[in-house]
This record gives structure tokens, sequence and C-alpha cells, in this order.
């Protein structure tokens, strides 16, 4: 497996890989991998004769009031992780790497980031996206996957490649959960053992919001209200939104007539937890 620092390097991997008529596949990350990472590797394995990891912390997704100093870091493990899964290359820059001095360049939406994770997060999606399409320069994949777990990620990464004409394809991959029900994320590292049965609300509410709607109800609003019900229970929980929309362009639907995105995100002792299911009359 190759361990890459360097933006030249990899570029030059990339150029070869596909002199050789190889097919790239992709998984960006910020590290401290997961189930979640690993199911994506899988997925790659599969779509592609080459798969390459990232590992970068985008400082440019944190907001000043974020997680950015304190995200969970573990490069030896994600490593060895990488290797079992059959990983080719791993590229691990540093943060001048991609933010070189004098840097000034971003890539940003105009609908999509406003809504959801995005009113809350002003900068996340800009510093996604802005990343995304260095990494995308940079790795120069054929097909490049991401987690539904960041519904929201992947439409805007959708929206963006269509948008600005990538050659990549881009896939998207269940989200991974724990026996339980909690939604694997990096964040998790932070749950203590008595935040448990809150961090469960979340998943809990999008199951019942499905079972209602498998029952017959189709107002938005009732769902909403019965799901703010399940996460109040838990005091230490602040609700930054539960939103029943669009799966495409976001947009809150007031009926449940088709496919439908319902996602929740909130505060757990200022941890950010978020998760998300499809709503199907
Ligand atoms: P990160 O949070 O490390 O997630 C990397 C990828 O793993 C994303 O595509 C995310 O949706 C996916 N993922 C996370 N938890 C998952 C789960 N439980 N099931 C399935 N997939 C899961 O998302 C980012 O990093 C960054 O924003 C990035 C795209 C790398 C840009 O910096």
């Amino acid at each position: 497996m190759n361990i890459i620092h360097s933006v030249q390097e990899m570029q030059a991997r990339a150029d070869e890989m596909r002199r050789l008529g190889k097919t790239t596949a992709f998984v960006p990350t910020m590290g401290y991998l997961h189930a979640g990472h690993v199911s994506l590797l899988r997925i790659g394995k599969q779509k592609g004769d080459d798969l390459v990891l990232s590992i970068f912390v985008n400082p440019a997704q944190f907001g000043p009031n974020e997680d950015l100093s304190s995200y969970p870091r573990s490069l030896e493990r994600d490593l060895e992780l990488a290797e079992k899964e059959g990983v080719d290359a791993v590229f691990v820059p540093t943060d001048k790497a991609l933010y070189q001095d004098g840097y000034q360049t971003y890539v940003e939406l105009e609908k999509l980031p406003h809504h959801l994770c995005g009113l809350s997060r002003p900068v996340f999606f800009k510093g996604v996206t802005t990343v995304v399409t260095q990494l995308f320069h940079i790795v120069k994949p054929h097909v490049a996957i991401f987690g539904e777990k960041d519904f929201q990620q992947l439409a805007v990464i959708r929206q963006m490649v269509a948008d600005l004409k990538f050659d990549i394809e881009i896939v998207g991959g269940p989200i991974i959960r724990e026996a339980d029900g909690l939604a694997m994320s990096s964040r998790n590292a932070y749950l203590k053992d008595h935040m448990r049965p809150a961090a469960l609300s979340l998943s809990k509410a999008l199951e019942n919001s499905r079972q209602m709607v498998q029952s017959g109800i189709s107002d938005a609003r009732e769902i909403v209200e019965k799901a703010t019900e399940i996460l109040a229970a838990f005091p230490a929980i602040t609700i930054d939104y539960i939103s029943i929309c669009d799966p495409v362009t976001l947009d809150d639907v007031a009926l449940i007539e088709g496919r439908t995105l319902m996602a929740i995100a909130v505060a757990l002792e200022k941890i950010r937890l978020i998760d998300n299911t499809i709503l199907q009359p």
C-alpha cells in the first residue's frame, strides 16, 4: 500500500494508473475510520481496479466554534485498517499542501447548502465542495464513493459534479449502524456511556416515523411532532432540525406522497449527531 503525502506524487501516480488502463475508485474521508468508511472501501474495491483512500481533516469545513482541534484522529490505526481492506494508496496531505500560503479559491453551490445542516453550519458545504474538488484533481478517480449517512453532502457533491462536468461517477453507500441502531460516525468517539440512550433517540425517532408512514400517516407535521417528542424526552439534546423534504431539492414537503427524506440533526452535550432515512408510503 502506497502512503502518499505529496500532491505531485499523487497526481503522477494517477496518471500512471490511467496510462495502464486501470479504473481508480476513490473514498475521501477525514479518518478515524469505522465500519461506515470500510463499507465504502468495499464498494470501491468492487467498482475499480485501483482503490485510493484519502485522510484529511479539512479545516475549511469547520466553523470557528466547531470541533476542528478535537476531531478524533488515529492515523496508524487507519492505515492498518486500510491495508487490511486492500486499499492500494492512501493520500494523507498536510494542511499546507492543500491550502498553501495565498490560497483563495472556493467552490460554492447556490441552493442546496441553504437547507438542513447548511443553515447551522454556514461554511461547511463550501469547505466540503472546495476540498473534494481539490481531491478530485489530485486523485483523478473514475468513481468516488460517499455515504448516505451524510445525505445532504452526497446531494451537494452530485450537483457539483453535474454542474462542473467532472468526469467522475458518484456512488452512494447505505448508512452503516451499530447493533443498537446508532449510525456510525467518527464523532461517536466523543459519546460517554450515559449519553447512549439519548444518542439512540435519533434512530428511534426515524424508525418510529417509518412505522407511522407504513400505517398510512402522510402528514409531515404530525410525524415531525412525534419525532420531536421522542428526542425531547432527553434534556441533554438540543434539536437543530427535524426535516421531511424532497430528497433532490431538500425543500420541505407537507405530505409524504413518494420517496421522501427525513433528516435529523441534534447537539447532544455539544456533540453534533445526524441521521436520516427514506420515508416511502
Ligand atoms: P467523514 O465524516 O470521514 O466521512 C467520510 C465518508 O464516510 C463520507 O462519504 C460519509 O458519508 C461516509 N460515512 C460516514 N459515516 C457513515 C456510515 N455510518 N455509513 C456509511 N457511510 C458513512 O464526510 C466527510 O468525512 C468529509 O466531509 C469529506 C467528504 C471527506 C470532505 O472533507
